[in-house]
Formats: structure tokens, sequence, C-alpha cells
């Protein structure tokens, strides 16, 4: 090895294990050389170096720079040499004789043997081009002219997360591997991007199916008759009610699917076998209707259901509440029946949220006697119909329903996931769905709804063996729970700058990287480290900016540069009055 080579940078001082301290030439300007006329970043932390071995060249990665004198003595060196310059190499492959490059090593360097930087080409035997298996993420921080790939088996059915601070590139992060994904085609691809903040519908397009809550023509429907029947009172009511009424609710539930049960032509089961929970559908404005008429009835003698003092029938289709005689004033008929005020206000929250638009996405399919299972067709639209790729957009409605909705969404397709044999029709083993859950610390941490949770942790844990992935977007990792991380084969840590999270991501990094997990907080925005077994080698990884870009989460602050005078206020105040109408009136949209 000629001392000449320009891309020698120095000599092997020390070997501990896989770390090796290499002492920098001292006519090495800087730590960073020109190659053919470029600099090349030697002193980057995540930059990798070669040590050539014969017939293999060992391969790693720059995890500490310092200048001997500032930070002592290496062990098992006593004294300080002054003046030299080091670096801490972490080995982490081979590249064998034949330009293949492995993970591990075979043997170690010996002291005094040359450091070389990577030069582009070598750097190029270690990364593989995209393509063939492999999804494009961005290209090397410290060699732009190389990309970056991720095994896409390994990131879809290994699970994966991507942390970072808020505003650090996640999504621009998860949409630039969505629409690389688009580009080098995959058309049988599952993916469900689950977008509490519709942001995904601008940077997916046309390319994807993309169903909103707030869409009419694109509705995303998510039936609340596939819910349990309390947790339908809590999505609607925001609680399940007393005692009374949680039971008087599921009786009435049961006895509504039951009757559904008998009429659908496209079921086929045993009316006497449904309960509360049996997820078919039934009308729940008939149970609102019932459970309001007990609420407020009142007779002329308690116990005779005859002497019932009804004023106006209602509704039950259009909302519209039956009417009763006032009870009469100190004892006076007419009586309350036994049932009045059982249930206090639910059944007026019930009523209110049935009319609310936010709710509409909720009460589609309808239940439907007739025709073909309205349930199949609202999740072969959660799957995106054919398409590569689905984006739910949850943007729009109260979180707590959202939320809930998620669940649903998540729960019902890791059942059907469940049911799917390998070589059978349906989806998971027989054809993989990747799941993109943003906000997941919401979804699998603590404090959420307990169906939703359920059904998150429940992918996180066992989805892998059916099929199902997951690929977390987190800015809280903290909140994660360890397990969930632990689970996840790949990591794309982008800037991270809180202490806790850091400690986190630090502690879910394989030891061999501990030097990159220390950039974390300093990585620019759109940057990551990237580790984990979709990637061949841990590096520092500048992501493809999407194109297009998802949407801002902000509204601009455009208007308050215009005179516009005092702000139009009606129709949003009508909109709301509306939502309280008793009149069965349709609620104004
Ligand atoms: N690879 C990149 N290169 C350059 N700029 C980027 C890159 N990725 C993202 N950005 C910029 O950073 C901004 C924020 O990105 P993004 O919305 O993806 O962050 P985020 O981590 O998802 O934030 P939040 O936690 O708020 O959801 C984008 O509007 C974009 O301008
Ligand atoms: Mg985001």
């Amino acid at each position: 090895m000629s001392e000449r080579d320009p891309t020698c940078i120095g000599r092997v001082r020390h070997v501990l294990g896989s770390n090796v301290t290499v002492a920098l030439d001292p006519d090495l300007a800087g730590v960073a050389p020109t190659y053919r006329g470029r600099l090349q970043s030697v002193g980057q932390i995540g930059s990798l170096v070669r040590f050539p071995q014969g017939l293999v060249d060992l391969i790693g990665s720059v995890t500490l720079v310092g200048i001997a004198e500032l930070s002592g003595a290496l062990p098992p060196v006593e004294n300080v040499q002054i003046g030299e310059r080091w670096i801490k190499v972490q080995l982490q492959g081979q590249i064998d004789s034949l330009g293949g490059f492995q993970r591990g090593v075979g043997s170690y360097p010996g002291l005094d043997d040359p450091v070389h930087f990577a030069t582009p080409d070598k750097l190029a035997e270690v990364f593989p081009d995209p393509g063939e298996g492999r999804l494009r993420l961005g290209q090397l921080s410290a060699a732009p002219e190389i990309p970056v790939s991720l095994e896409a088996a390994k990131l879809v059915l290994r699970h994966a997360a991507v942390v970072g601070s808020t505003g650090a590139g996640k999504t621009s992060a998860v949409a630039a591997l969505l629409q690389n994904l688009l580009h080098e085609g995959w058309p049988g691809a599952n993916i469900v991007v689950i977008d509490p903040h519709g942001e995904y519908a601008r940077a997916i397009g046309d390319a994807g199916s993309v169903r909103s809550v707030l869409d009419p023509d694109h509705l995303l429907r998510v039936p609340y008759w596939a819910l349990p029947a309390e947790e339908i009172l809590v999505a609607f009511v925001g609680s399940s009610g007393g005692g009374t009424t949680k039971k008087r609710w599921a009786e009435l539930v049961a006895e509504a699917r039951a009757r559904f049960v008998e009429s659908a032509e496209w079921l086929d089961l045993d009316p006497v076998a449904v309960t509360a929970d049996t997820p078919v559908p039934f009308d729940v404005r008939e149970v609102w209707y019932r459970l309001d008429y007990e609420n407020r009835e009142t007779r002329e003698k308690v116990n005779d259901p005859t002497t019932t003092c009804k004023e106006e029938d209602g509704a039950p289709a259009t909302l519209r509440p039956a009417r009763f005689t006032h009870y009469g004033a100190g004892g006076a008929s007419p009586h309350k029946a036994t049932t009045y005020d059982n249930h206090g206000r639910v059944p007026e929250l019930l009523r209110l949220a049935l009319r609310d638009p936010a709710f509409q996405f909720f009460q589609q399919p309808p239940p439907n006697p007739q025709g073909d299972d309205p349930l199949e067709q609202a999740m072969l639209e959660w799957l995106g119909g054919g398409n590569p790729i689905s984006v739910l957009d949850f943007g729009g409605v109260p979180s707590g329903v959202a939320d809930l909705a998620i669940g649903v969404v998540l729960d019902l397709l890791f059942e059907l996931a469940l049911r799917s044999d390998e070589d059978g029709p349906g989806i998971g083993r027989p054809r993989p769905v990747l799941f993109v859950l943003e906000e997941a610390h919401r979804y699998l941490g603590e404090g959420t709804n307990p169906l939703t949770s359920r059904a998150a942790s429940r992918i996180a844990r066992e989805g892998r063996k059916y099929g199902v992935g997951l690929l977390m977007v987190t800015q809280r990792p903290s909140e994660l729970p360890e397990t969930a991380l632990a689970q996840c084969g790949t990591l794309i840590a982008l800037r991270l700058t809180n202490s806790s999270d850091q400690g986190r991501i630090r502690s879910a990094l394989p030891d061999t990287v501990i030097g990159l997990a220390d950039v974390l907080p300093s990585l620019r925005t759109g940057e990551a480290v990237v580790s984990g077994e979709a990637v061949v080698l841990p590096v520092r990884t500048m992501v493809d900016l999407p194109r297009p870009l998802p949407k801002a989460e902000d509204p601009g602050l455009k208007s308050w540069r215009d005179e516009s005078g005092p702000p139009d206020l009606a129709p949003s105040l009508a909109r709301w009055r509306g939502l309280f109408d008793a009149s069965g009136e349709e609620a104004p949209a």
C-alpha cells in the first residue's frame, strides 16, 4: 500500500473488538481531503472508511473525532501524544473479492494498517441500487451520488418506525418512500395510510385511493354497527351512560340486530344467536327513538302503558322525538312513566351526534337488508379497492371519534388477515398489508380509546405472523411502549431534540451505531439515521424530498395581510345552531 494513495487518511493505532482507533496522517489537511475535485467528509460522524486486508476490504463507520490532548489518553496508551488527531471507527462489515458487501467481519485490522476513506466507487459496492425488491429512500448524507434503499420485504413485514421531532420531516419521508414505491412499480401493493390530519392526499394524489370522512364524493365509511354496542354509545355520546342506560341500550341494540338478521337476504345467521355485539347492521335511529321515548313518556296511570299521554308521534328516520304532555305538578295526572328520565341527557346527545355532519361517515353504509354485504364493500374501500396505496383521511372530525374509527379499521382488517389462509384469497399472508400509522404514540400509548389501543398493539405484537406490517410514525417515541419499538426491524430516526426521546431511540439502536445516536439532535430537516434489517448498514441519509409535498397542516397567515373588514360569522353560526334543531328537518351540511 503506497503512502501516496490519495485516499489514505491514517493508520490503525488501537483495536478493541470492533472498535478501531485511527490516527490521522499529520499531513492530512483538516479532516476533509479532496478527492477527484471533491471534498471527502472523513471527519463526519457516520461517514465510512475502508481497511484493505488483502482480498477483502473491511468497512467501518466513524463514531468519534478528536484531538488527543483535548480528550486525554486513549486507553491503553498512557501518554497523550501531542497534536495527534484521531477518529474512532466501528467496524460494520466487509466487501469480499467479488465486490459483494456483507455485514460482520471475518478478521480485524492489524496495528499500523492503512485506513482509507470510502470512495464513491467503494460506496457503490456497499449500497445496492434501488429496484429488485429495494425501495429508494434517499441518498447518503456524505456522498449524495450514492442512493440509500430499503429492502421492501423487511420494511413491510418486520415493522418499522419513523421518529423525529415535529417538523423534522417524518410525513415527508413517508410520502417520499410511498412515491418511490409508486414509481418503481408495485401495482399489487396493499398499503393503508391512516392519516389523522389529512396530509397525504396531496402527496399521493391520483396514484392511490384517497377517502376522507368529510368528502361526500369519496366518503370514508366506517359503519357504527360494526362496533360492539357499548362502543357505539361511547362514539356518539362520549360515554356509555349509567348502569340502567347501558343495560337498556344493549337490550335494544341486540333486538334491533336480531330483527335485521331476520329480514336480511345476504346474511345467513340465526337471529337467536345474535348479541348486542354481533357486527351486523341495525338502525341506530330506531334505537334512539325508543330510548328517547322511554326517557320522556308520561301516562295517566303510571303502570298502564295504554294511558300514554303522547301528543305527537315523532319519527325515527328524521330524528324527530315523540312529544308528551308535561307531567302534572304536585302528583296530579299525567304522571311520569317508570322509565322517565332514566337515561338523562344520553338520548338528546345521541340525537345531536346523529345530525352532526362530522359523524356522517359513521352512519355509512346504512343498514340495507337487500343487496351485498355492506361491510365487505366498506372494507374493500379501506384497502383502496385495488390501488396500491389507500389513504384514509380522518381530518376534520373530533379526535375521540377519529381515534375510535381508526381502531375499528385496524381491528376489522386485522381480523380478516387472521382468517386468511396462506394460499387462499384475502389479505395478510396471501397478500400482505402495511399500515402506516401517523401519531402512533397516540394509538399505541396510554390514554387513547381502549378498542383502538388494543387493535394497534395487537398488530404491533402479532402482525408480522399474519402478513400485517406496521410503519409507526411518531414525534414522541418515548411515549411508545418499549415493546412496540422493540418489534421494529427498521428505524428511521430524523432530528430529535427532546432528551427523553433521544434516550429511547438510543436504547433501540444496536450498539454498533451508538455514535450515530449522538448526531440525532443536529440532523438537518429531512436527514435521518437509518438502521435495521432493511438497510445494508446503519447510515446517515438525506431523505428524498417528496414531489408533491404532503399538505402542511397549519393554516396560513396570508389573510392577516389583507384589509377585509370584520369576518362573516353568520354561516358558521347557523351551521352550529342547526345541530340542535329538533324539528326533524335535515341538518344543514
Ligand atoms: N427531505 C427534505 N428535504 C428538505 N426539506 C424537507 C424534507 N422533508 C421535509 N422537509 C421540510 O420540512 C417541513 C416539515 O416536514 P414534515 O411535515 O414532513 O414534518 P413532520 O416531522 O411530519 O412534522 P409533524 O410532526 O408536524 O407532523 C416540510 O414542509 C418541508 O418543507
Ligand atoms: Mg407529520
